[in-house]
């Protein structure tokens, strides 16, 4: 098994990030090393430019995201964590890659839809080609499984398109270059929906901090926020089927279930015919619990640019020595004389 993927420094973790994807990193780093396999893990900076950002703000991320990731589980020492723009190799064969993605399959891609809006021409084309740079991130590394959110299992399924291409157009049958990953992602948490709208996912680019818990947030603004968390004025239901129609409580419901490591009906089980108003310090105090020893491990780290600088150094030349056979191996099928 060969584990990759990747998140953006941009902003702080959130449960989301966190519930949809890290956690699920964590687990695989071990269960991976124990199979004689790799996880590699990586701060998707090349990313982050495809939209208007301030550089020192990137930077700074990039830092602080490496300490949130240690502080969430992420160890150095069994996993491969490093930065793209360390690695060349993952912009490198974006470009090789370019000649096999079509525009019509990026047309279709919906974040592209979302982001651009109706604004498509005064987009940059990095946002367009953004998914063409994470079918280079996965298969620069033969990467067998990616786990993510549900937010980006399309993204994952043109990486497959892509590989399948550039395997047939390029390759034998016998001596494919790419493998076609497939996406993990964790049925309980695939979308963690914000604390004000139960109707779009909980985001780091969403203005009002009020709609994201941070890992970093400390227990009074964590508790505050779950209190002031969008519901409606019924009690919880006894089972799942309740809690169609109601996004919000339904999300509430998710997040508990999902933390706790149980299912929702059986949170329902416990809390089904009690209000809000018993349930939420209960989710509150359960994401402080849960939170408070990776917000400590994270205040320990941040600040300490030279050590975080360090891992980053180290990972990254880790991965240009994995990423070398494929990226020569793209070159060479292509015709392209080195
Ligand atoms: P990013 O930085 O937006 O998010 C990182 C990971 O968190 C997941 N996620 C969520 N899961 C559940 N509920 C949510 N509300 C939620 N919000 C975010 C995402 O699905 C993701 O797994 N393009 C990617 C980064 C990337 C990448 C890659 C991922 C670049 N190259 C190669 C995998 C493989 C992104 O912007 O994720």
């Amino acid at each position: 098994m060969r584990i990759v993927s990747g998140i953006q420094p941009t902003g702080n973790l959130h449960l989301g990030n966190y519930l949809g994807a890290i956690r699920n990193w964590v687990r695989m780093q071990d269960e991976v090393a124990a199979g004689g396999g790799q996880s590699l893990y990586f701060l998707a900076d090349l990313h982050a430019i495809s939209m208007p950002h301030v550089p020192a703000d990137l930077a700074a991320n990039t830092y602080e995201m490496t300490a949130a990731l240690v502080a969430c589980g992420i160890d150095p020492d069994k996993s491969v964590l490093f930065n793209q723009t360390q690695v060349p190799a993952h912009a490198e064969l974006q470009w090789l890659l370019g000649g096999t993605a079509r525009m019509g399959w990026l047309n279709r891609m919906t974040q592209w839809k979302d982001k651009a809006g109706k604004n498509r021409e005064g987009q940059s084309v990095a946002l367009f080609t953004y998914p063409v740079l994470q079918a280079a991130d996965v298969l620069l590394y033969q990467a067998t499984h990616v786990p993510v959110g549900e937010d980006q299992k399309q993204h994952l399924e043109l990486a497959r398109d892509i590989a399948q291409k550039f395997n047939n157009d390029f390759a034998s049958e016998a001596a494919p270059v790419f493998t076609l990953p497939d996406p993990i992602i964790p049925p309980e948490a695939a979308r963690i929906m914000s604390l004000r709208d139960g109707g779009s996912k909980m985001s780091k680019s969403d203005p009002s901090d009020m709609s994201r818990i941070n890992l970093t947030d400390d227990a009074d603004t964590l508790m505050n926020k779950v209190k002031k968390a969008k519901t409606d004025p019924e009690p919880l239901p006894g089972d799942k089927a309740g809690l169609e129609g109601r996004a919000e409580a339904a999300n509430l419901v998710g997040i508990y279930a999902a933390m706790a490591g149980t299912t929702v009906e059986a949170v329902l089980g416990e809390f089904g015919g009690q209000g809000f108003g018993r349930f939420k310090p209960a989710l509150g105090e359960l994401l402080v619990e849960s939170l408070a020893p990776i917000n400590a491990r994270f205040v320990e780290l941040r600040t300490d640019r030279a050590a975080l600088g360090q891992i980053l150094a180290k990972g990254a030349a880790k991965a240009r020595e994995l990423a070398a056979p494929t990226l020569a191996k793209t070159y060479e099928a292509l015709g392209l004389v080195r």
